[in-house]
């Protein structure tokens, strides 16, 4: 494939770089924040185990498969998808496939920056020791009376959106993608303390339980879906922001076997959340179904009312925001990255632009929590509706065209070209899991939720 186009892209100097900003992306408020409440609002280990099956069935073979997409075009996700329908000699209109993805992008960002603007104001909540000794009742009332205001909201939500933007503009996520060196490292020693404390609650037991023995009775086709979509969610898949990191992607290095370490280590945060909050959960008479609150809910307890918890809380809530940062630059690129090689835009003008809009929509994400509260689409709100559309509709269709296309269009020689494994066994499953078990998995979820199975 040419490299034509390559200067306006620059390339990752290592397979570490590649592997900290991919795990950048993946990590973020997916694990933390999401996961967790996700997990408490259906009903716990069946819900778990069905995420945990997408992860290794689904998500490691579209991960391996957006990545080598990525590097093989080395374009952006729209122009890669022309690219390699032409080389494959396929239908056109593949490529709105990468539209799919920019627009994803900038719909998950506009919420995305709501919370990760949360998590901002928690820094200072955090250092104004305001959790000290606190009890539930009052840090849910600290909690409540945040989000009923919707200026702080979007005095949070506009800094992290004005973060996102400055760092894209000025093309120093290599500086921020370095922070992942010490903050993946940081966040895992945070969460095994978090972990601690909740083994001291009294109800850790009751939480593990919670977390890992399935009730299979309780799972609707709304969770199954739900865990599908968070597979994609947490794994940044389905839109062209692993398709875009990708691209960068020296071509020595093997794309399967970092797969595994990043999607491992995505997985890895995600439990260790889960098993820090829901013993605080059960041990304060919270309900684990409480929402997209429950971190805010249930963490400052621990902070208020463990040895070091000050400074733990100020650090916990730092990180989350630099994990958020390391993800919404991931969901901004592929726009930027769009409007740079076709619309002639300068990085900076392309910035603003996906920024600008990504932020206005978040408004709407802002009002859903407190003078939109009522306003309901389909029985859901603001906020559960971009989310729904999103991560359960937008990232699996996404995905399975990925899927579909690496499986069954593009041909085979230059898919085991690019992937290169050493193992033909190796290179065999991949195969089989993104032609035949990843489409179908999708696939059959969707026919089920709309009620056909
Ligand atoms: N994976 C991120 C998280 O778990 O927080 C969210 C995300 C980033 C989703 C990038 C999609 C994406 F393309």
């Amino acid at each position: 494939m040419t490299d034509t186009k390559k200067s306006v892209h620059g390339a990752w100097s290592s397979r570490l770089a590649f592997i900290l900003a991919a795990t950048g992306s993946a990590v973020g408020l997916g694990n933390i924040w999401k996961f967790p409440y996700i997990t408490g609002e259906n009903g716990g280990g069946a819900f778990v185990i069905v995420y945990l099956f997408c992860v290794l069935l689904i998500g490691i073979p579209i991960m391996i498969a957006e990545t080598m997409l990525g590097r093989r075009s080395q374009r952006n996700p729209i122009e890669a998808m022309e690219l390699l329908t032409e080389e494959a000699g396929a239908d056109k209109n593949w490529h709105y496939l990468g539209w799919l993805g920019v627009i994803a992008g900038l719909l998950i960002l506009s919420y995305y920056s709501v919370i990760a603007g949360w998590a901002s104001a928690y820094i200072i909540k955090a250092f104004s020791g305001g959790f000290f000794g606190a009890d539930a009742i009052t840090i849910n009332g600290i909690f409540n009376n945040f989000i009923a205001s919707p200026a702080q909201l979007i005095f949070w939500h506009s800094l992290f959106m004005l973060a996102t933007m400055l760092i894209v503009a000025r093309g120093v996520q290599n500086g921020l993608e370095k922070a992942v060196l010490f903050l993946m490292p940081g966040l895992f020693v945070l969460m095994i303390l978090l972990v601690a404390y909740a083994m001291t609650t009294g109800s850790y037991n009751q939480g593990l339980r919670f977390l890992f023995v399935p009730d299979f009775g309780k799972l609707t086709g709304d969770a199954v879906l739900t865990a599908m979509g968070h597979a994609f969610f947490t794994l940044s898949l389905g839109m062209g922001a692993i398709m875009v990191y990708g691209s960068y992607l020296p071509k020595k290095i093997s794309i399967a076997k970092t797969a595994f370490l990043i999607a491992g280590a995505d997985t890895a945060v995600a439990l260790l959340a889960g098993i820090a909050i829901f013993p605080i959960v059960f041990a304060n008479n919270l309900h684990p179904g409480s929402g997209p609150g429950l971190i805010f809910q249930t963490l400052p307890l621990a902070f208020g009312n463990m040895t070091g918890g000050w400074l733990m809380g100020i650090l916990f809530f730092v990180m989350l925001v630099f994990a958020a940062l390391t993800s919404s630059i991931s969901l901004i690129e592929p726009a930027v990255a769009w409007l740079v090689e076709n619309k002639d835009l300068s990085r900076e003008q392309a910035c603003v632009w996906s920024g600008l809009a990504a932020w206005a929509l978040g408004l709407g994400t802002v009002f859903s929590f407190n003078v939109w509260s009522d306003v309901k689409f389909f029985d859901r709100s603001i906020f559960q509706l971009m989310d729904y559309l999103t991560a359960n509709l937008m990232l699996p269709i996404g995905g399975f065209c990925i899927a579909v296309f690496a499986g069954w269009i593009m041909k085979r020689q230059h898919s085991e070209q690019e992937l290169n494994m050493p193992n033909k066994a190796g290179y065999q499953a991949w195969k089989i899991l993104i032609s035949y078990v990843a489409p179908s998995a999708v696939f059959f979820v969707f026919l089920h939720v709309i009620g056909v199975l």
